[in-house]
C-alpha cells in the first residue's frame, strides 16, 4: 500500500463512528491489522527522512565549525562579515514580515549557528522590580541599527542589559568597533564572555553589574531592548545625560522603552512616525 493510500485509509476510519460501536468486533479486528500492517511502512519512512535530517545537520555543524575558525582569524568584520552572512542567508530583509513584533527568521537561526556556545545557562539572580527578563534582539534589527547608527572607528557601543552578549557581539563582527554590554545576570556575562572568547574577539567585553552603576565615560552609541523601566530606566537616562554633557551621544531603543525615551527634553528624537514600538528609534 503506498503511503497515500494508508493516510487515505487513516482519513476514512477517523470519520467512521460505527467502529466504536461495541458490536462491530470484526471490523475492529481488520482496523488493528492494517494500523499493525501499515505502521511498518510509515516508521520505514520516517527512517529514511531522519537519516536525511542527520545528513543535514551535519553539514550545518561542520560548516558552522569552519565559520567560527574563520571568525577566529579575525579576517570576517565589517564588510567581509556581511559578506559571508549573504552569501548564505538572502531573505532576512523581509521588512513587512515582522511588523509590529520582535519575530525571528533565518538571519537568526544562521547566526545562532556562529555561536561557540549553543546551550543557554539557567538563570541564577530573581530580576528586581522593573528589569526586564531576557529575550535576544532579533539578528535582522542589529543589522538595521548597524545601518542607522553610522558607526565611525572612534565609536564604542554599549548594550545596556546585554543579556547572552549576542548584540554586542554582533555589532563587533559587523563594524570592528569596540563594544561593550552590560549585564545583571552573572550566568549570561560568563556565556557571553566564553563566546566572544571562542571567537576571538578581543575588542568585546561584558561587564556584570546593574546598568545603574556602570561606567559609561567611553559610550558613545547606547542600545536598549527595553532592559528595564520605570524609575531604573529613569535613572539609567540621567546618567547618560550626564554623558551628553561632554561629548555627542546616540540612544538607540527597540521596544516598550523607546516612548520613556522619547519624552526626554534633552534628546533629539528620530523616532518611527507610526509609533511602532518594534521599529528602531534613534536619539541623539
Ligand atoms: C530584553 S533583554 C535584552 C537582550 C539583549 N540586549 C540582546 O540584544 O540580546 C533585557 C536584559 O536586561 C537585563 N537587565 C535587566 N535589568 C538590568 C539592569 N538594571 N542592569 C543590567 N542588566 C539588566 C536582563 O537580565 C536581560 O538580560
Amino acid at each position: 500500500m503506498s503511503i497515500s493510500e494508508i493516510q487515505s485509509y487513516i482519513a476514512a476510519i477517523e470519520k467512521d463512528a460505527s467502529l466504536y460501536q461495541e458490536k462491530n468486533f470484526e471490523r475492529r479486528i481488520e482496523v488493528l491489522d492494517f494500523i499493525e500492517a501499515s505502521s511498518g511502512q510509515l516508521i520505514a519512512l520516517k527512517n529514511r527522512a531522519e537519516k536525511i535530517r542527520d545528513k543535514l545537520l551535519e553539514i550545518d555543524a561542520n560548516l558552522f565549525q569552519k565559520l567560527q575558525a574563520d571568525i577566529r582569524t579575525g579576517r570576517y568584520t565589517g564588510k567581509e562579515f556581511k559578506n559571508l552572512v549573504d552569501d548564505y542567508v538572502r531573505f532576512y530583509s523581509d521588512g513587512n514580515k515582522h511588523q509590529g513584533e520582535p519575530g525571528y527568521d533565518n538571519l537568526d537561526i544562521f547566526i545562532n549557528g556562529l555561536s561557540p556556545l549553543q546551550t543557554m545557562p539557567e538563570q541564577t539572580k530573581d530580576l528586581e522590580p522593573e528589569m526586564v527578563y531576557y529575550q535576544k534582539t532579533p539578528a535582522r534589527i542589529v543589522f538595521e541599527l548597524v545601518e542607522k547608527a553610522h558607526f565611525t572607528k572612534e565609536d564604542v557601543f554599549f548594550d545596556l542589559g546585554s543579556g547572552l552578549g549576542h548584540t554586542a557581539i554582533l555589532v563587533n563582527l559587523l563594524t570592528g568597533i569596540k563594544t561593550i554590554g552590560v549585564e545583571f545576570e552573572p550566568a549570561f556575562c560568563v556565556y557571553a564572555r566564553d563566546c566572544a572568547a571562542g571567537l576571538n574577539l578581543s575588542n568585546v567585553t561584558f561587564k556584570n553589574m546593574d546598568a545603574r552603576n556602570a561606567d559609561y565615560s567611553e559610550g558613545t552609541i547606547f542600545f536598549m531592548y527595553t532592559p528595564f523601566g520605570g524609575e531604573m530606566l529613569r535613572e539609567v537616562l540621567a546618567v547618560l545625560k550626564k554623558e551628553s554633557l561632554l561629548r555627542k551621544i546616540k540612544i538607540i531603543t527597540y521596544g516598550p522603552c523607546t516612548a520613556q525615551v522619547a519624552s526626554q527634553g534633552w534628546l533629539n528624537s528620530a523616532a518611527p512616525e507610526d509609533d511602532n514600538i518594534y521599529k528602531l528609534a534613534v536619539f541623539s
